[in-house]
């Protein structure tokens, strides 16, 4: 017998986004939280160096330098009033932030401390800004523990180690979702007058990823396959510092405390291709650089990863040549101690997993799966748009990763992910709220979950004999060599039809397992058929966008291409076909210019 539940809000996933959508859409609607992890173990804890507010606590800075560095950063495929909204919140968002207890670090008269991060700009100097609002290399996770803290004091509702496997919408509005509770492998129906999406990210589909395992784009996957687009695919960030082989992330923070990034031929290369703020560059930039010095044979050792440098001697010999100063007009110089306590969680990640201490040697990097800035439609409530006329369908929602906003266009800035994830989280919540307050339950269908049901049958007693490890090593491997930083038509292509040939393998793949508790086999396949489905997408959307932009790199196709390619991808999926459309950008104060650093 399925269980049946009853709320006016759902939200779905419990991380940064989810939980702030769940604390705030709590205050006046009866709200829960389904999350197939338990929240504080979401991958928002991993998220290191901050996050971004113009507050100016250490030297000049305003929002609309904010929202220009995004718009830039953005590559101008951003939408503008997107970020001008985000950039103005996300001052009250910190704020919000520290008064629900979040223990930022501080400057020594008690304000909250900021330091510089790649991208963030003085636009009047062009040099880096101290922007980045940050606790230790922490902040994610302090995010996690203060949201969640506050909506268990606000007695919101969860279902931990819930996950969802479809969407219900009757007569074109949200009438709940169908979930799957893993310690019993019982489905459940869950009714609903508004659903929010806030499932994160799908780096999953990267052989060597920042991302959690959790990460395989669950959200996008369910609306895409209720017939909702999903915009932007083709632009996935690619993070130019993750720990050789394991891709596990090593903050730009570290940058922004003076590290440097030296190839085999001692040089500090970033002042090659970005002259003015070097490895301050925005991540695109740097991790293309990284790949061009290692396709040079200047990786270390002719391997493909270079070195991340701060050891103090080297951040103060580099901060002397750059005239870098401390707040206060005195010369920037650091100690080992002063560096242990500014990234505490990269020193010991780098000592328990390389045997490298960062204060003594450099760290092997190279780059690493990191961000989705596509997904899910959404306009600056949350509201999911499902077309490119802008309709709006009613009472489904989408905040954080999950979402496309778009305030990232096609290259996300650092620190802007946590940025996102309050500012659109809050209001995503607030909305969801307010519209289920003035509306009704859709009726569910007698047959809710047979698709969720038959699904999950099919894969426990199907007749099939592929293994799904394998496959999803097939897909990670073609994915990192073919949709990575750089790419080509002929790659791409090859990568389309490799693709199509995983999905019908993974259609006949049988579980082993036929346990009903906490079966992880069974739920794993089914988020690689999610991650299929995302990559199909991901990698037909990259092939028709022939231009270059942002962390979209084509070999083939080397420049921007506002004249025909200034616009927002929506990739649907029916079957095995992506059927693209078009939608164009929001432009307002900013005009697209080439991009410097
Ligand atoms: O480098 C970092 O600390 C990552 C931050 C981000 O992705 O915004």
């Amino acid at each position: 017998m399925t269980q049946k539940h009853s709320f006016d809000v759902i939200v779905v996933g419990g991380g940064g986004a989810g939980l702030m959508a769940a604390l705030f859409a709590s205050q006046t609607a009866k709200t829960a939280v389904l999350s197939k992890l338990h929240p504080v173990r979401s991958h928002t804890g991993a998220a290191q160096g901050g996050i971004g507010a113009a507050l100016g606590n250490l030297e000049e800075d305003h929002w609309e330098w904010h929202a220009y560095d995004t718009v830039k950063g953005s590559d101008y495929l951003g939408d503008q009033d997107a970020i001008e909204f985000m950039c103005q919140e996300a001052i009250r968002a910190v704020y919000d932030l520290e008064h629900f207890g979040l223990p930022f670090s501080r400057t020594p008269d008690g304000r909250i401390a900021q330091r510089p991060f790649g991208g963030h700009t003085n636009n009047a100097t062009g040099k880096p800004v101290r922007r980045s609002c940050y606790a230790a290399d922490r902040t994610g996770h302090m995010i996690l523990q203060t949201l969640y803290q506050q909506c268990v004091r606000r007695e919101t509702i969860f279902f931990d180690e819930f996950y969802v496997l479809d969407l219900l919408l009757e007569n074109g509005a949200v009438a709940g979702v169908v979930a799957l509770e893993l310690a019993t492998g019982e489905l459940h129906l869950f009714q609903a007058k508004a659903v929010i999406f806030a499932t994160g990210g799908h780096g999953r589909m990267w052989e060597i990823t920042s991302n959690a395992y959790a990460y395989t784009g669950d959200g996008v996957a369910v609306t895409l396959r209720r017939g909702i687009p999903a915009e932007d695919m083709e632009f996935f960030q690619f993070h130019p510092t993750g720990i050789y082989k394991l891709g596990i992330l090593i903050t730009e923070a570290v940058r922004g405390e003076g590290g440097v990034l030296i190839n085999d031929k001692g040089e500090r290369f970033m002042e090659h291709y970005a002259p003015h703020i070097k490895d301050l560059a925005s991540r695109d930039v740097v991790s293309r650089a990284l790949h061009l010095e290692m396709q040079a044979g200047r990786g270390i050792g002719g391997q493909r990863y270079v070195y991340l440098d701060v050891r103090p001697e080297t951040v103060n010999h580099y901060a002397a040549l750059d005239g870098r100063t401390r707040p206060d007009g005195s010369p920037y110089r650091v100690t080992a101690e002063e560096i242990q306590a500014k990234i505490p969680d990269i020193i010991d990640f780098c000592r328990t997993y390389l045997g490298v201490d960062p204060v003594k040697e450099p760290m092997p990097v190279q780059p690493t799966a990191h961000y989705a800035m596509g997904g899910i439609p959404t306009d600056i409530n949350g509201r999911v748009v499902g077309d490119e006329r802008g309709t709006v369908v009613p009472g489904l929602y989408a905040a954080g990763e999950c979402a496309c906003v778009s305030v990232h266009g096609a290259n996300r800035l650092g620190t802007n992910s946590l940025v996102d994830l309050i500012v659109f989280g809050k209001a995503a919540g607030q909305d969801a709220a307010r519209y289920a307050a003035g509306a009704g339950f859709q009726p569910l269908p007698a047959d809710a979950e047979d698709f969720a049901r038959q699904q999950l049958e099919h894969l426990r007693h199907g007749a099939g004999t592929e293994r799904p490890a394998e496959i999803r090593r097939e897909m990670q491997r073609l994915m990192f060599e073919q949709v990575g930083v750089f790419r080509t038509q002929e790659g791409l292509e090859q990568a389309v039809r490799q693709l199509q040939d995983l999905r019908a393998r993974c259609r006949q793949v049988r579980v082993s397992d036929q346990g009903r508790a906490y079966n992880y086999e069974l739920v794993n396949t089914w988020e690689l058929g999610n991650l299929l489905d995302l990559a199909l997408v991901t990698a037909e959307s990259a092939l028709a966008r022939r231009e270059s932009r942002g962390a979209h790199a084509r070999e083939d196709f080397p420049r921007r291409d506002d004249e025909n390619w200034l616009r927002h991808t929506l990739a649907r999926l029916e079957g095995d076909r992506v059927t693209l459309s078009y939608k164009p950008v929001t432009i307002t104060r900013y005009q697209p210019r080439e991009r410097t650093y």
